[in-house]
């Protein structure tokens, strides 16, 4: 049994914006409703707003990469001309809980409220997931301990190219147009075959665990998000042979910076290549994600999870449900972390839209693509938005032909 949740409806309050140098008023804290607008969260997530307004830090003091890696050029600014502000503006939020225990009235409008987030933003907020906090933690703080293990322990994964199942690595490319992203990534492929580095010592089993408690929630979100389609439950789960699906961790560490511009981008705008993706922090907020025009911060409501729509999602959807653009920035003087999981089809899955959502007399929106050949073609091309799904976009001529 799957019931969703709701939509998050905002208080009108307004509060002054945190981010640096915004002059903005902005809403509190969205709150989650059920469809009757009583909130069985409500009291307790309105209670915790002062905790939200702190974050739920777990204390990373030391830069476990004060070591030089980042003293070449400049990271890059954030452009000033986009409106930059909010707490979490409205992102919609998922009760996991309610979706697979819900009643049938229940569910069903959940499903209605989680296709409308698909929709309406390609990004909300999962609460109530069942995967445990210290499992969490746990897997946060030996991805710390790793990005802190001397360099000649990391030296072997360090060249690793896009397709090697570990890699480390310092920003997307070391050098963009002259500046380098404060970001430092780790990944490793973790299903159908799990590769870690030997060290730490207890990473093998915490991301093990780790990737499959979050794999369990992915594709379960996978099966309601058929539905909220209008499929059956399994539809999207066999177009995309998900039985067999791919994973990654990644875990992501961006510097404390305090350039001249006072906040630096981490990760440059871009959607994830992948179906579905899990994302956490630690605490420090600084990720982004672009809605009507407008770069929205998104923090998070404690424990939650944020959930991406990726590229293979806009495909195998026909494009109903967009891929989100989102990006990361840094500022201030703390370290930020970021674990993200991302499920996918295997390498070998052609991906291509599910037929039936095909608009009445238009054709598909994109033409099958294999999924190994996507990520090849994302990973290895500068990051540039959206960019990377025109390879897989019927053209069409302004008479409708297609190219
Ligand atoms: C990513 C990503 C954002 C973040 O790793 O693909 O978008 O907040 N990360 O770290
Ligand atoms: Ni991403």
């Amino acid at each position: 049994m799957y019931h969703v949740a709701l939509p998050c409806h905002v208080r009108r309050t307004a509060y002054p914006c945190p981010s640096p140098g915004c002059a903005k008023q902005t809403p509190p804290p969205a709150a989650v409703l059920n469809s009757d607008n009583s909130s069985p969260l409500q009291n307790r997530l309105l209670s915790l707003s002062c905790t939200i307004m702190a974050g739920t830090s777990l204390h990373h003091p030391t830069d476990p990469c004060a070591n030089g890696e980042h003293s070449g050029p400049a990271a890059v600014a954030v452009p000033s001309d986009v409106g930059t502000c909010g707490w979490d503006a409205g992102i919609p939020v998922v009760d996991y809980d309610v979706l697979v225990n819900g009643a049938a009235d229940q569910r069903a409008q959940a499903i209605r409220d989680l296709g409308r987030a698909c929709e309406d933003w390609g990004f909300f907020m999962v609460i109530n997931h069942g995967v445990p906090e210290d499992l969490k933690e746990a897997v946060m703080e030996t991805c710390r301990e790793l990005f802190s293990l001397p360099e000649e322990e990391k030296a072997e994964y360090l060249e690793a190219g896009p397709m090697d199942p570990v890699r480390i690595g310092s920003g997307f490319y070391s050098v963009v147009d002259g500046a380098r992203y404060w970001r430092d990534y780790f990944k490793m492929f973790v299903h159908p075959e799990f590769h870690c580095p030997a060290k730490p010592a207890k990473l093998r089993d915490v991301a093990t665990e780790y990737a499959v408690k979050t794999r369990d929630l992915l594709l379960s979100l996978a099966t309601a998000i058929s539905e909220s389609l209008g499929l059956d439950r399994g539809r999207v789960y066999e177009a995309m042979d998900l039985e067999s699906c791919f994973q990654i961790l990644t875990a992501n560490h961006y510097p404390p910076y305090a350039g001249p511009d006072d906040v630096g981008l981490g990760l440059p705008p871009h959607s994830d290549h992948g179906f579905l993706t899990l994302l956490f922090q630690n605490g420090v907020d600084g990720l982004q994600v672009e809605r009507d025009g407008q770069w929205v911060l998104a923090t998070p409501l404690p424990g939650a999870f944020f959930v991406i729509a990726g590229d293979q999602m806009e495909i195998v959807s026909n494009g109903r449900y967009k891929s989100s653009l989102h990006r990361a920035v840094v500022g201030g003087e703390r370290a930020r972390m970021s674990m993200v999981s991302m499920i996918s089809p295997s390498l070998d899955t052609v991906v291509e839209p599910v037929p039936e959502l095909a608009q009445d007399g238009q054709g598909l929106e994109f033409r099958g693509i294999r999924y190994r050949d996507y990520m090849e073609h994302q990973q290895s091309n500068k990051l540039n938005g959206k960019a990377a799904l025109d390879i897989a976009r019927v053209q069409r001529t302004v008479s409708g032909a297609e190219n």
